[in-house]
C-alpha cells in the first residue's frame, strides 16, 4: 500500500484551539490515520494560540489575500503535521475562534474562512513544492468553499466534506461573489446559491466527491425535512455519494487508567467531584454528570425541568458548561448542596466528571455524533442518551432485553422531553440499585471500543477510492444532468 497524501482543512484542533467536538476529531484523526498508511497535513487558521504552539515552522508561501499577506507556515505541533495561514489581519484576535468578545460573530467571517479554502485550493495545485494532497478533507462550513474552489479550477483533486453539525452553515452576501474568487456562473441552485445568498456549506455539500456526516444515524436523519435544516433536499439529491462514519476518541487523552486529572479510582474521583463543586459527601447518592455546550442542540433546558424529579429520587448532578446566558443564570440559581454547577470551559473537571460521575445525561434535541457519551463509556460513566443521531448508533439501551442478554451500556430516551428524561432518571436509578446489574453495564460500556481504529480505516479505505479515480459520480446540480467531468489524479 503505497502511502496517501491528504490535506485536511479545519478551523480548529485539539489541543492548539477548540471550541467542541470538531476540533477534537480534527486533532486525533490523523494519528489514527497514519496507523491506515494515510499521511495527513492539516491547514489551519493562525490564531494566536495556534501560532504560539508550533514548533520550528517554516514559509513556504507568502499571499495577497483578502486585504493583507498571508504566510503560509509549514509546521508541526503537539505531533500534528500542518499548514498554517499566518494572516494577522485575518487572525490575529485572541479568545473565541469565531466571535467578538460581544458575543457576534466577526463581521469579516466570510473572508476568513473563504481564504481556508483557498489557501486548500493553492495547495491542491501545487504552491508547495513536493507537496501535493492525493484528496482534500474539508471539515464543516469553514472549509466549504474549499470544494467549490476545486470544481471551478478543474476538479483535479477529488475532495471529501465532511459534515459535523447541519446548525452552523456559514451564509454570505451574494454581493461578495467576486471578491471570494467564485465565477459569476456559481450563483446558481446548482453552485453556491443558497436561499438568497452564498452558503459555504451548501457549497460543500454541492461539489464534493464524497459527502461523509459523523453517525449513519445523522447521515439518515439530514435527508428528511424534519432534520435537514433547509439542505435536505440536496442531501437527498446526494445521498449516493453520503455516508456516515462515526466518531471515535482519542484513547490516550480520554484513558481511565493513566489520566492525571483524576485522583484515583472511582469511589475517590466521586468523593473529589462532590468536594469540588460542593455537593453533599454521600458516595451512596446517584451522582448524574453533564458536560455540554449550552444551546438548544443539547437539551440543558430539560435538565432543568427535570431537575425536580432528580432530586426526588436521591440523585446528584455535577454540571459543567456555557453558553446560553439564560440558562447559565438558572443553573446558578439551581446550585445547591445536590446541584454542582460550574459555568464555563474546564478541562480538568470534564475529566473529574467523567470519572467521578455514575451516569451521564447527553439530553441532545439532535447529535451528530456526540463525543461525550464515547469518553463516559471509557470511563465506567453510563450515558442517559436522548434516542437521536450518534447516540442512538454509539450506546446500547440497558432495556429488559438487553439486560436479560447483557448487552446495554447505557439508557437511551425518546421522545426528547423534559417528562421522559425525568422519567428516566426513575428507570436509572431503579438499575443502579442493583449493583451486580450497574458493575455488568459499567463492564459492557467499558469494554466498548470508542477508539479511532475502525473510523480510521472506513475514512482510509474511502481516500483511496476517490485517489483511485473512482469519484465520477454525481456533482450534486439536483437533476440539471450535468455531471462532473475530471481527469483522474496524478
Ligand atoms: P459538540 O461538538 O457539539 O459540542 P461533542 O460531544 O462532539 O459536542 O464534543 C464536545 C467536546 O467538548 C468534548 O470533548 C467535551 O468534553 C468538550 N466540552 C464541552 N463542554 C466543555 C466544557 N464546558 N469544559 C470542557 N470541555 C468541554
Ligand atoms: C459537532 C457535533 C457533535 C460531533 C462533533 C464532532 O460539534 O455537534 O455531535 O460529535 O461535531 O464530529
Amino acid at each position: 500500500m503505497s502511502a496517501l497524501n491528504v490535506l485536511a482543512v479545519v478551523s480548529e484542533i485539539f489541543p492548539l484551539i477548540k471550541t467542541g467536538g470538531l476540533a477534537d476529531v480534527a486533532g486525533a484523526l490523523p494519528v489514527a490515520l497514519a496507523a491506515e498508511g494515510v499521511s495527513v497535513r492539516t491547514l489551519v487558521p493562525g490564531y494566536p494560540p495556534v501560532l504560539r504552539a508550533l514548533e520550528g515552522g517554516v514559509v513556504v508561501a507568502t499571499e495577497h489575500m483578502f486585504g493583507g499577506e498571508a504566510r503560509i507556515v509549514a509546521a508541526k505541533a503537539a505531533g500534528l503535521e500542518l499548514f498554517v495561514i499566518d494572516a494577522p489581519h485575518l487572525y490575529a484576535r485572541e479568545g473565541d475562534p469565531y466571535r467578538a468578545p460581544d458575543g457576534s460573530d466577526w463581521g469579516d467571517n466570510a473572508f476568513r474562512f473563504a481564504a481556508l479554502s483557498r489557501v486548500a485550493l493553492l495547495l491542491a495545485q501545487g504552491l508547495v513544492d513536493g507537496y501535493r494532497p492525493d484528496v482534500v478533507h474539508a471539515h464543516d462550513w469553514q472549509a466549504g468553499l474549499a470544494p467549490a474552489y476545486l470544481y471551478y479550477a478543474g476538479g483535479m483533486t477529488p475532495s471529501v466534506m465532511t459534515l459535523h453539525n447541519l446548525a452552523f452553515q456559514g451564509q454570505y452576501p451574494a454581493y461578495l461573489l467576486g471578491a471570494l474568487g467564485l465565477p459569476g456562473d456559481s450563483y446558481t441552485v446548482n453552485g453556491v446559491e443558497y436561499y438568497g445568498a452564498i452558503g459555504y456549506l451548501k457549497a460543500g455539500l454541492q461539489f464534493a466527491d464524497r459527502i461523509t456526516t459523523v453517525s449513519p444515524t445523522y447521515a439518515a436523519e439530514i435527508r428528511t425535512l424534519a432534520g435537514g435544516m433547509g439542505l435536505d433536499g440536496l442531501l437527498r439529491a446526494r445521498a449516493d455519494v453520503l455516508s456516515g462514519i462515526i466518531n471515535g476518541i482519542d484513547t490516550t487523552v480520554w484513558d481511565p487508567a493513566n489520566d492525571s486529572y483524576l485522583p484515583s479510582d472511582r469511589a475517590a474521583n466521586k468523593a473529589a467531584l462532590q468536594e469540588r463543586l460542593g455537593l453533599r459527601p454521600d458516595p451512596g447518592s446517584l451522582l448524574f454528570g453533564v458536560v455540554s455546550r449550552f444551546s438548544v442542540q443539547k437539551g440543558v433546558d430539560l435538565i432543568l425541568a427535570a431537575l425536580p424529579a432528580l432530586i426526588s429520587a436521591g440523585a446528584q448532578l455535577a454540571l459543567l458548561g456555557s453558553g446560553d446566558a439564560s440558562l447559565e443564570a438558572a443553573l446558578r440559581a439551581a446550585a445547591g448542596p445536590d446541584i454542582g454547577v460550574q459555568i464555563g470551559y474546564d478541562e480538568s473537571l470534564a475529566h473529574l466528571i467523567q470519572g467521578g460521575c455514575d451516569a451521564l445525561l447527553v439530553p441532545s434535541r439532535f447529535e451528530p455524533c456526540g463525543l461525550t457519551q464515547l469518553c463516559a463509556m471509557r470511563y465506567g460513566a453510563l450515558p442517559v442518551v436522548a434516542h437521536v443521531g450518534g447516540l442512538c448508533d454509539t450506546v446500547i439501551d440497558a432495556n429488559e432485553m438487553a439486560l436479560a442478554e447483557g448487552i446495554g451500556t447505557g439508557f437511551h430516551f425518546s421522545p426528547v422531553t423534559s417528562e421522559m428524561l425525568a422519567a428516566t432518571i426513575l428507570r436509572v436509578d431503579a438499575v443502579w440499585r442493583q449493583p451486580e446489574i450497574w458493575r455488568q453495564l459499567q463492564r459492557n460500556a467499558m469494554q466498548t471500543d470508542v477508539s479511532w481504529r475502525r473510523p480510521a480505516a472506513r475514512y482510509a479505505a474511502l481516500y483511496r477510492e476517490l485517489a483511485n479515480g473512482s469519484y465520477g459520480g454525481s456533482n450534486g446540480t439536483m437533476g440539471t444532468g450535468e455531471l462532473a467531468v475530471r481527469s483522474a489524479p496524478s
